[in-house]
């Protein structure tokens, strides 16, 4: 949801900032824009498109400070006026957020003669420091920031100014230190490879950054101090390594994303401290919230969770949590599960149960994020720096980092239990990988005008993935059902040009799955089938245009074996189709906003 950049004392800002701006390019890209500090003048170069589109632009541009902008839209359509920085002769704004009082401050200013030039809601920032600038830059900030409602990580340039401002306000935001300059982004792998030291700016802060001093207050102008801490090794990309698409190597360390989420569970001793606070506050429920696949894996969790610990145990989508009165309580554990860990919706859900009286933990693959600042706990993801728009190991860190979590909350043999089964989908996950090679499934997809994914208990929240992660990548449209709900009204869609893709790895459940797939064929549809060894109903060979084999795995790590040939499907749909997989049209891979 906009990537943000700034840098100060460095030897030539354009280029650094262009660097910074390819790594931040997953939370948007639709356009592009970066100012320097040039002699005192501040130069703007910006383009709708990618970042790419800035590369001829930023050859000439020198300086020693500058700001960079990748956008995902909100307000205003993708185009060069709307892209940022947005500037005056005086300053330059970068904004990642939302101005939610913009269209009343724009009234104002217009009023007061202040000519606008985009249809974006971050416009009004730059106006006001206008307005408030009378030779004293931490005023101009602190008087802007004050009229400034909702959520917004700013990086300010100002002619007068040999560095950059930076302040944070519910979006994020990390500065940086190092070999005498300054840095700030908007998350910390666009920083590790220019500073050794970070430090994640809280709510409320704003930074003055010249050469390579950094001060610090809050939005009264009192003096704060943070500490650095250096950059973990595990938020550093290595690139590509050989693979054509970010997506394709997530899905191939999905093995290493559970081993690592399993390790770290233990070693945080996740598993003493949630025994220990279950026991001290006996809770009566359990309450998980996500979006997009991190709700789908918090789904996932739910099956089987509820006989093991013999209390409710549910999943809803965040936004939805959010906005209505909870029965969240004291008693209640609620799981907050995001990748990112900066989801407005899930980060809100979360304040939203912590309130009620809750106790909140985090499972998140980002260890600085705003969810964990939230959380009474952090389960850790250790999927690794996930790049890629479309969740792939993350959604399998998630599986694990659950199964673990109910283990620990169900007694030493549970935990026994759920560690076993963790450590052995490792292989499981590796051989699917190796096995699933989907051409022909791909050849079906992309051939389809529809395609729709069943199962039934596990397998209903794994054909829920694989929907969005097909539609996500490949824009072919389609739909989650849990496999008996079909024939309650879907199946009057159901022609030769749609596909069904049915999930089978529950045996006690397969020939159940198999009837749906009869009776969608016998209506004259096409359908597909991903069962795990073992569990392929034989009245289907040969009704089906192809079958996908997954290792037999039992229990509550089986969604993160079963969905890897639907992600590898969704991957070579979406290349034979000529999409882009990483950068999915319309999408950023971090929803800061609502
Ligand atoms: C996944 O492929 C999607 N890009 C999206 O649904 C994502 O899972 C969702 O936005 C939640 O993100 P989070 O896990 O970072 O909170």
């Amino acid at each position: 949801m906009c990537g943000i950049i700034a840098c100060a004392g460095v030897k030539c800002a354009a280029k650094l900032l262009y660097g910074g701006l390819e790594d931040l390019e997953y939370r948007g890209y639709d356009s592009a824009g970066i100012s320097v500090l040039d002699k005192g003048n501040i130069v703007t170069v910006k383009r709708k498109g990618r970042v790419c589109e800035l590369k001829p632009l930023v050859q000439k541009l020198c300086g020693s400070a500058g700001i960079g902008h990748t956008r995902w839209a909100t307000h205003g359509k993708p185009s060069d006026a709307n892209a940022h920085p947005h500037s005056s002769d005086r300053f330059s704004v970068v904004h990642n957020g939302i101005i939610e009082n913009y269209a009343q401050l724009k009234g104002e200013l217009a009023a007061e003669g202040a000519a606008f030039f985009s249809a974006t809601d971050s416009e009004v920032v730059v106006r006001l420091l206008e307005k408030y600038y009378r030779g004293d830059l931490k005023e101009a900030v602190l008087c802007t920031v004050e009229r400034l409602k909702g959520a917004f990580a700013l990086c300010i340039l100002c002619s007068e100014y040999e560095g950059f401002v930076a302040v944070r306000y519910r979006n994020p935001l990390i500065v940086g230190e190092g070999g005498g300059a300054s840095y700030a982004a908007s998350d910390m792998p666009a920083l590790s490879g220019l500073c050794k030291n970070v430090a994640v700016l809280q709510d409320g802060t704003v930074a003055f950054a010249k050469g390579g001093e950094i001060s610090f207050c809050d939005f009264k102008g009192r003096p704060l101090s943070l500490t650095f801490a250096p950059v973990p090794a595990s938020v550093r990309t290595r690139g590509l390594c050989g693979f054509p698409h970010y997506m394709i190597k997530e899905i191939n360390e999905i093995p290493a994303a559970v081993k690592n989420t399993v390790a770290a569970f233990e070693e945080q001793g996740c598993r003493q401290a949630l025994a220990r606070t279950a026991k001290r506050r006996g809770f009566s429920q359990v309450v998980l919230c996500g979006c997009g696949t991190a709700y789908n894996s918090a789904l996932a969790a739910t099956y089987g969770a509820e006989e093991l610990l013999g209390i409710p145990v549910r999943a809803e989508t965040a936004g939805e949590f959010r906005y209505r009165q909870t029965s969240a309580g004291a008693g209640t554990l609620f799981v907050a599960v995001s990748q990112s860990g900066e989801t407005a919706d899930t980060v809100e859900a979360a304040r939203a149960a912590k309130k009620s009286g809750a106790y909140v933990a985090a499972v998140t693959n980002v260890p600085y994020s705003a969810l964990t600042s939230v959380a009474d706990i952090v389960i850790p993801v250790r999927a690794g720096t996930e790049v890629c728009v479309a969740a792939t190991k993350s959604y399998c860190g998630q599986i694990a980092a659950l199964a673990l979590l109910f283990g620990a909350l169900g007694g030493a043999s549970q935990y026994k239990k759920a560690m076993r089964d963790a450590c052995g989908a490792v292989a499981m996950c590796a051989k699917a990988i190796s096995d699933c090679l989907s051409e022909d499934a791909a050849r079906a997809c992309a051939s389809s005008s529809c395609v729709y994914f069943i199962g039934r208990g596990t397998d209903y929240p794994v054909a829920l993935e694989g929907s969005l992660k097909l539609r996500e990548v490949s824009y072919i449209p389609g739909e989650g059902y849990p496999a008996g709900e079909l024939k309650h009204g879907t199946l009057a869609l159901i022609d030769g040009s749609t596909l069904t893709v049915a999930v089978i790895t529950q045996r006690e459940l397969s020939e159940k799955v198999a009837s749906a797939v009869e009776q969608i064929c016998s209506r004259g549809g096409r359908a597909g089938v991903v069962c795990a060894e073992g569990c392929a109903p034989a009245s289907l060979k040969g009704r089906v245009e192809f079958f996908m084999e997954v290792p037999a795995c039992r229990g509550m790590l089986s969604p993160a074996v079963a969905v890897i040939p639907l992600q590898l499907l969704a991957y070579r749909t979406a290349v034979m189709l000529g999409r882009d997989p990483d950068k999915p049209r319309n999408l950023a891979k971090s929803v800061t906003v609502e």
